[in-house]
């Protein structure tokens, strides 16, 4: 076991030699893999996935690029999932937090040596990863296994915003604060960790569109707009549709309040909680909940910088057949 674990890390360690760097937005570097900019501690997460992770047929993936609606997902997941299992006025996210409801395959996969099994988890597993599609094993993704995704998306004005909020609280103390201008920039140029944003975004559209009853392609807007529609569709793609006596029961609405923005954020959990992801990343709950709000870049952004952002995304969505 100690030589799986020394093999993952003289693997990266050489991927790492050879592959172009860039500045991180919570580590000192990231590197490009792929086409994609990944933190050391998460690129060895993928390695450890690629040679160690064994989807089951019924696995249902929660994706996302990250500060696009992951925490909110994760809830609304687990509370469907289980609703059969537990009181949602007694619910377990009142007190694990969301991040605790399951696991974040990224890197709770080496959380436990060398690597987790995931073996304890009820059926269906529910995983959360922020990876490309184009990096994750063809086990998961390839049309002809049943494993499921679904992706939330966001617009990437207050993608960014966030993003560059959080990577802040988050950031290595031992490193200057990311300054919002050079974090615009960087961001642009696509270089953060996960991105480029919209390839990342495209990557999960296209394979959605090729494989609509193998991922669910959500938009973080269309949630906030009309959450119990979004639900409804949701449940259904999981495989675990509302009843007729569910509906009139209210049940979607409860879901939908138990996992809003106003419910979660003012949980005890979640005020004074930490959520460990590994060792070396540990997040207070609180820092997952900012404002929860549609259009807050018009707080940061000039027209100049909103000009620019909006026509990288207008050139690479370019017949897509997606807006954001
Ligand atoms: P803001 O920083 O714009 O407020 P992720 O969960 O993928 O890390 O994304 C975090 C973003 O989702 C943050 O956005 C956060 O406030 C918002 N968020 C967290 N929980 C939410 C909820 N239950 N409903 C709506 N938005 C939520």
């Amino acid at each position: 076991e100690q030589q799986v674990y020394n093999n993952l890390d003289e693997k990266l360690d050489r991927l790492l030699a050879t592959l172009p760097k860039a500045k991180g937005w919570r580590s000192p570097n990231i590197f490009l893999h792929k086409g994609f900019w990944l933190s050391p501690t998460v690129f060895k997460g993928l390695l450890a996935i690629h040679e160690y992770f064994h989807p089951q047929p019924t696995d249902i993936f929660l994706a996302a690029f990250m500060k696009c609606g992951t925490t909110w997902l994760r809830a609304l997941m687990f509370a469907t999932a289980n609703r059969h299992r537990y009181n949602l006025s007694d619910h377990p996210l009142h007190r694990t937090g969301p991040h605790g409801a399951f696991p974040s395959l990224d890197t709770q996969i080496l959380v436990d040596f060398p690597v987790t099994k995931f073996d304890h988890l009820p059926s269906p597993r529910l995983f959360a990863t922020h990876f490309a599609h184009d990096l994750l094993p063809t086990s998961m993704t390839a049309p002809r296994s049943t494993c499921k995704f679904v992706y939330v998306c966001r617009e990437p004005k207050d993608a960014l915003i966030s993003k560059w909020h959080f990577m802040n609280k988050v950031r290595s103390k031992e490193l200057t604060p990311l300054l919002f201008n050079e974090a615009y920039e960087l961001f642009c140029n696509g270089v953060s960790e996960y991105g480029p944003f919209w390839e990342h975004v495209l990557g999960y559209w296209k394979a959605s569109q090729e494989s609509p009853e193998k991922i669910l392609f959500l938009k973080y807007e269309d949630m906030k707009k009309e959450p119990s529609v979004e639900l409804k569709k949701l449940a259904e793609f999981m495989g675990m549709p509302f009843t007729a006596a569910e509906e009139e029961g209210g049940v979607v609405e409860e879901i939908v309040k138990l996992c809003s923005f106003e419910n979660l954020s003012n949980l005890e959990v979640n005020k004074d909680g930490v959520q460990k992801f590994n060792t070396q990343l540990m997040v207070e709950n609180r820092d997952f909940f900012r404002k929860g709000k549609v259009g807050d870049w018009k707080n940061y952004l000039t027209e100049e910088m909103r000009e620019r952002i909006d026509s990288i995304t207008e050139t690479k969505l370019k017949d897509s057949g997606l807006s954001l």
